[in-house]
């Protein structure tokens, strides 16, 4: 039994899709032709066995950078960097279909200031230089109903800490869940990690926050009857 992958990074159990259903013909070429130009630098662990920190400063010019954590189809990412050509984005996001829509959108958008790591967050996290981060967004994720898979969710520590460690100290921290059991495990998790909840009244996490921009999750949750809540924390 080892702890380890040939490469060298450490097993990590991730539970996720990593691809689905066919990839559309442009959707292969976009990922031919587009992904390694906008990757944010050495993340995998076959190319950077070391965990050297990647050049933020060199990929963006100093400007701050935000990261987004599992942006599905890409909505909120491209519309972030289109609406903020003032800062730079990172998205992370395991689920091929959703990097190659994702792709689409940044061709339309004629973006810039948007890099994309295929894979797992927590491979990004490995190599984000401490405090570095401005500002991250955590929208929908998977909400693993059952009791005994939501030590599968992205609140818990294994995530939180090292999320923790790469934002800088004043930095924005927004999750969106439909899920209320998933806002308690929120709510209790995340302020342990050195984080505030900044709601004062009920519209704080009722209403969406002024730059939104609903997600594909999001809207099937509005179909389906269920309620967003919007979270914003202030890392201390
Ligand atoms: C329920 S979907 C929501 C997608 C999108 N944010 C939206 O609102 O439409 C959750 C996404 O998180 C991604 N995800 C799960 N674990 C992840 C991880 N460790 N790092 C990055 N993304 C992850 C999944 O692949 C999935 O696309």
């Amino acid at each position: 039994m080892t702890d380890k992958h040939p490469s060298g990074a450490p097993w990590r159990n991730f539970y996720g899709r990593f691809k689905g259903k066919g990839l559309r013909k442009s959707q292969e070429r976009y990922l031919d032709e587009d992904l390694a130009k906008l990757s944010p630098g050495p993340v995998d662990w076959d190319v950077n066995p070391e965990r050297a920190p990647l050049n933020l400063d060199a990929l963006f010019g100093g400007r701050e950078v935000w990261l987004e954590v599992g942006f599905g189809g890409g909505e909120h990412l491209v519309h972030q960097a289109a609406n903020n050509p003032d800062i730079g984005i990172i998205g992370a996001e395991p689920y091929i279909n959703g990097v190659a829509m994702l792709l689409g959108k940044v061709r339309d958008a004629g973006v810039d200031n948007l890099r994309i790591h295929p894979g797992d967050a927590r491979d990004l996290f490995d190599v984000l230089p401490a405090r570095s981060l401005s500002k991250a967004f955590l929208l929908y994720p998977d909400p693993w109903p059952k009791t005994r898979h939501h030590r599968r969710r992205f609140v818990t520590p294994e995530h939180l800490e090292p999320l923790a460690e790469k934002l800088k100290p004043g930095a924005e921290f927004r999750v969106a869940t439909d899920i209320p059991d998933y806002v308690r495990q929120t709510l209790e998790q995340v302020p342990r990690h050195g984080f505030e909840w900044l709601a004062e009244r009920p519209a704080d996490w009722r209403e969406p926050w002024g730059d939104w921009i609903s997600t594909r999750y999001e809207q099937k949750a509005l179909r389906e009857g269920r309620v967003p809540h919007y979270l914003t924390f202030r890392r201390l």
